[in-house]
């Protein structure tokens, strides 16, 4: 112990040993972006410099930072009762939040599995979506469908399903037997649209040439983010959703929702499935159930799914699949807090209030030089800036560093696009200042 604390005590706090995630790491070591607290919408850094949060952290603190209600229901359940086993045994807060879960889903999707990320939730549904056409007797559907440029999570399976190339080139083979359907984006017919696109239902349809190429008895699932988020926000076209769900229905194929981002109010409704009026089969979800206050994760799936697998002998777990803290106490706790707070301060309501004010402000910058085009949908936005013609990404890279250092304004970047999704507590003055603030700073790196 002693020697412990000596060498603790000779160890200085340097930026070296953290090997920071999705982070150029030697550019962000010399001119770091700390942030040491944070309250409502903005964050602190530690010179006490606020910056206003575009991005609801990374698009999961849907109430706004250190609620008051959220902080204390995890000072409490601390206090209270710190870990209970996720396996053979539970704490009441789970099946409490499991509930209130299940009756913001849509239709009979009742039953709740936990994890504690998004990328475990996405893992879990394909595994789900497997071992239930197994115990059903169909176990040649083993074939999962993704789609290009979606993102579901950093997992093997997310990977696989995933559409991002480089999150995939450098590892590996990744699953067998998975397909991708085309992604819904088309510059040339969608520029600068407000909401859901009208071109592009038509490219669900390629769901059937898979089919056909790999035959629906070998087909277990597909999945998609109804919103595709992590690539830059791709709405769904106006249709698509229906179709795929049409063909799915067609061929017994299971439809996941990858609602990671989309659920708790970041398009206006508890989940994309409601703004859509799409049911799947599963859905999963993480961020928003705690508004990013402690990690946690999960699956929806409908009732028939989990009825599937109540057989066999009644001392025998009926899915081999879980995590030492799926329903944690203090994820469960901050959970419930969050849930009370998004209905007592209607925030879901809120965010399909501002919508259209917040497109409004959001398309505002469409004439600003290097703005290639502009998506909305709920309180979320996607900036695409023209290339450098030799760094692609470089420009957006600035702009997330001058947003931080000089305006103030946390904002997201992936490739070449800035993600603007701030907690749904934002006020209208804030929008205002959000794009006023990503106006001046495209300019700059113009
Ligand atoms: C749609 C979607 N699925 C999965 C994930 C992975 O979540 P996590 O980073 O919690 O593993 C994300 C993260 O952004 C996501 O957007």
């Amino acid at each position: 112990m002693a020697e412990a604390n000596r060498r603790s005590a000779a160890v200085p706090n340097d930026l070296e040993a953290f090997w920071v995630p999705f982070t150029p790491n030697r550019a962000f070591k010399r001119a770091p972006r700390l942030i040491a607290r944070a309250k409502d919408m903005h964050y602190y850094t530690p010179e006490g410099r606020a910056v206003l949060d575009g991005t609801a952290g990374l698009w999961c603190t849907n109430a706004g930072h250190n609620r008051e209600p959220i902080v204390d229901a995890i000072q409490r359940q601390a206090a209270e009762l710190d870990y209970a086993p996720a396996f053979q045994f539970a704490h009441p807060k789970s099946f409490e939040l499991a509930s209130r879960i299940a009756a913001l889903a849509p239709a009979d999707l009742d039953r709740v599995f936990f994890c504690n990320s998004g990328s475990e939730a996405v893992d879990t549904a394909l595994k789900i979506a497997l071992a239930y056409h197994n115990v059903r007797g169909e176990a040649s559907r083993t074939r999962l469908i993704g789609r290009e440029r979606g993102y579901h999570g950093v997992g093997f399976g997310g990977i696989s399903v995933g559409g991002i190339v480089s999150n995939r080139k450098h590892f590996g083979t990744l699953l067998a037997g998975v397909d991708h359907l085309p992604a819904t984006y088309n510059r040339e017919h969608q520029a600068f649209t407000k909401g859901e696109p009208d071109w592009g239902a038509h490219l669900a349809d390629d769901l059937e040439r898979l089919v056909a190429l790999h035959d629906a008895s070998t087909i277990a699932a597909v999945i998609v983010e109804p919103m595709a988020g992590s690539t830059g926000v791709l709405p769904p076209p106006k249709g698509y959703l229906e179709r795929l769900r049409a063909i799915c229905d067609r061929h017994g194929i299971l439809l996941i929702f990858d609602e990671v981002i989309t659920g708790f109010g970041r398009l206006g409704h508890a989940f994309a499935a409601e703004r859509y009026g799409v049911t799947p089969d599963m859905i999963t979800f993480a961020k928003g159930i705690t508004s990013g206050a402690v990690p946690m994760g999960g699956v929806i799936a409908r009732e028939g799914i989990y009825d599937a697998f109540m057989r066999g002998p009644e001392h025998v777990a009926e899915l081999f699949h879980g995590y030492t803290y799926s329903a944690h106490p203090l994820a469960c706790a901050a959970g419930l807090a969050t849930l009370d707070l998004y209905r007592d301060e209607k925030l879901f309501e809120r965010a399909k209030k501002l919508e259209p004010l917040w497109a409004d402000a959001a398309m505002a910058l469409r004439s600003v030089p290097g703005v290639l085009d502009i998506r909305t949908v709920g309180l979320t936005a996607g900036i695409d800036l023209a290339s450098r013609p030799d760094a692609f990404g470089k420009r957006a890279y600035e702009a997330m560093e001058r947003g931080f250092h000089d305006e103030g304004v946390m904002i997201r970047i992936t490739g070449e696009t800035l993600a603007l999704t701030p907690p749904l507590i934002v006020s209208e003055a804030q929008i205002g200042e959000i794009f006023d603030k990503v106006g001046r700073v495209i300019k700059a790196v113009a």
